[in-house]
């Protein structure tokens, strides 16, 4: 484990260290492989005594291009990524990672998380790296990254590309993803009209950078550097803000010494570290997609984490960040008001978090955080004065599901005083379901009237899982019927096995495990059923009874599925459930994969 006391970067005990990669490039026993594997690489203009001199190689897993805008900003920060890495003596080896973009990639971005995980894993395992510097941003390359970095263990070190500029439109603030779902209830209600539907939208997307939300990109940048993954107050600089550059060189010079001092995921990745993320992620209003994410990612590295922890350990925690979409504010006032660390003081001060656990910093959390503390009470309240208090996850069960998520921040009060009020049932509410059969149904039919959808249904969107869709869709927020939103009621309970968008205000129920195309209670589930919602049980039941249960489950034939792509039939082949991460279930048995040296390639 790294001691972290080895004063001035580039100056510590150095005595008989053998990297990984002189494995490749230094090694006179076999100097026919050793030439062969040094000559490619002085093409670069490098010369024998830096590849084979005490010089760390990094990796930098590039995860930005045309294809991936939210992390096209790496492009321009790896100069100083690299100009870190040399200043630390290290030598820096920048390659691409398979494209991760949200909004970009059909059928979903899900399905590639696992995707670019394989191929970090098999790059970081096949090639002459000592640490790695992890590019992050958009959705799912953080979980990505840090997946791929658990499972080979070698030194890592996450650094975001940070949030877009703040959006406005008409003089308040367009925040990412949260003005789509705000804009296409005006546009359902004829306030606005498709070319004022598209300005709201565009004008939310002012620079270079992530989503300036606390969607999913935020929150799974937040989780790094609540996980210690990151150096400290990395993950709320904008894009383009000097600062990330500098962070990007701070983070260079930090890796080389990370793999001096041996410092590995390994050593972050503990079970605190987890704790530690789950409770960060209620304090600032952090997205659903979070569960899934971090569940994979504790597989990977080898630690136990159960979607149930996400209530028992983080639903009573205060919602302390004023940010969209539970709050108000954008990406640049977050970080003005000290971003995560400044969260994290605030919990730490309030005993919300233990802070033992180690860092890539090389010290622990607690030390990381000394002197934080919010520096804008509007944006980052403190825990006495929260935005909302017990404002975590809720873990549901019941007959349609063993567990699904509902994020209680977004709950608004109106939501609340009109399902989950009733005198004497507060917390309870019955329904009529409504059943759809995937998005393309959903948008078929939402507006028929012979579904009969009122106040007193609920919808039900199955199929969207990640078998069933393939990868598990951002689809659960489906907003009611037209007529139903004209007249007032912009939120029905919505539930699924797919996820939603982390930028959604939406109070859904969702990452429904197992789903529906694994037989999973929703597939059993038909329109008409009642059903009921008892947040204070914690569950959900389809009220059908047990004999008439019982028969649709003896008659459920598992669906056909129909696939794309090699990699959907593999994907498919091999997924788990969103509860469990969603991982590639065979790859999780994989630990320490830096460990087993590959064969020589000749
Ligand atoms: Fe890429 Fe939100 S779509 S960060
Ligand atoms: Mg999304």
């Amino acid at each position: 484990m790294g001691t972290g006391d080895n004063g001035e970067h580039g100056k510590g005990p150095r005595a008989n260290r053998r990297f990984r990669s002189q494995e490749w490039f230094d090694n006179p026993n076999n100097p026919g492989m050793t030439a062969l594997y040094i000559e490619r690489y002085l093409n670069h203009g490098y010369t024998r005594s830096e590849l084979q001199g005490e010089h760390p190689v990094i990796g930098i897993a590039q995860t930005g291009s045309d294809l991936a805008p939210c992390n096209k900003i790496h492009l321009f920060l790896m100069d100083r990524i690299k100009a870190g890495i040399r200043d630390a003596g290290g030598i820096p080896m920048e390659f691409p990672v398979h494209p991760i973009q949200e909004t970009g990639k059909r059928p979903t971005a899900a399905l590639d998380r696992n995707l670019a995980y394989l191929g970090l894993v098999e790059v970081l395992h096949g090639y002459p790296i000592d640490g790695v510097v992890l590019t992050t941003g958009c959705d799912k390359t953080t979980p990505a990254m840090l997946m791929g970095a658990a499972t080979v263990d070698i030194p890592a070190l996450a650094l975001n590309g940070g949030p877009m500029l703040d959006g406005w439109w008409n003089g308040t603030r367009a925040g990412s993803g949260t003005i789509v779902w705000e804009s296409r209830r005006l546009l359902a209600e004829g306030q606005i009209d498709y070319e004022e539907f598209m300005d709201r939208v565009c004008a939310s997307a002012p620079s270079l950078g992530h989503c300036n939300t606390m969607g999913t990109a935020s929150t799974m940048n937040a989780m790094a550097e609540a996980l210690g993954m990151t150096l400290t107050g990395s993950s709320a600089i904008p894009a383009p803000f000097r600062e990330r550059m500098a962070m990007a060189y701070e983070t260079g010079r930090r890796i080389v010494e990370m793999v001096w001092d041996d410092l590995k995921p390994s050593d972050i990745l503990t079970r605190e570290a987890f704790e530690t993320a789950i409770v960060v992620n209620s304090a600032i209003g952090g997205s659903t997609n979070a569960p899934p994410h971090l569940q994979a990612i504790a597989r990977h590295a080898g630690v136990d984490l159960e979607v149930e922890d996400w209530q028992r350990i983080g639903h009573d925690v205060p919602l302390l960040v004023n940010m969209q979409p539970a709050g108000a504010y954008l990406g640049e006032s977050f970080y003005r008001a000290g971003g995560v660390p400044a969260v994290m003081g605030e919990l730490l001060r309030a005993g919300l978090l233990r802070g033992e656990a180690m860092t890539a910093t090389g010290r622990a959390m607690r030390d990381n955080l000394a002197g934080w503390g919010s520096r804008d009470r509007d944006v980052i309240r403190g825990c006495d004065d929260p935005l909302r208090t017990r404002a975590g996850f809720l873990v549901l069960t019941g007959n349609l599901f063993d567990s699904a998520l509902m994020k209680t921040s977004v709950i608004s009060d109106d939501f609340r005083a009109r399902f989950l009020s009733a005198p004497g049932r507060e917390g309870i509410h019955d329904a009529r379901a409504v059943v759809f059969e995937g998005p393309e149904d959903y948008h078929d039919r939402i507006n028929d009237p012979d579904l009969e959808i009122g106040e007193d249904s609920m919808l039900f969107i199955r199929g969207v899982g990640c078998v069933g869709y393939p990868g598990s869709a951002e689809v659960v927020n489906m907003q009611p019927p037209d007529a139903l939103i004209r007249a007032g009621v912009s939120h029905l309970p919505t539930v699924g096995d797919g996820r939603q968008s982390g930028t959604s205000e939406s109070p859904s129920i969702l990452n429904a495990s197992p789903e529906a195309a694994v037989g999973g209670g929703l597939a059993l589930l038909r329109t008409g059923d009642r059903v009921r919602l008892d947040l204070n049980a914690g569950r959900l039941d389809a009220l059908v009874a047990p004999d008439e249960w019982d028969a649709r489950r003896a008659a459920w034939v598992a669906p056909e599925l129909n696939h794309q792509t090699p990699w959907q039939e593999m994907y498919r082949a091999h997924v788990g459930q969103l509860a469990q991460g969603g991982c590639l279930e065979l790859a999780t048995a994989y630990r320490r994969v830096r460990e087993s040296l590959p064969r020589d390639n000749h």
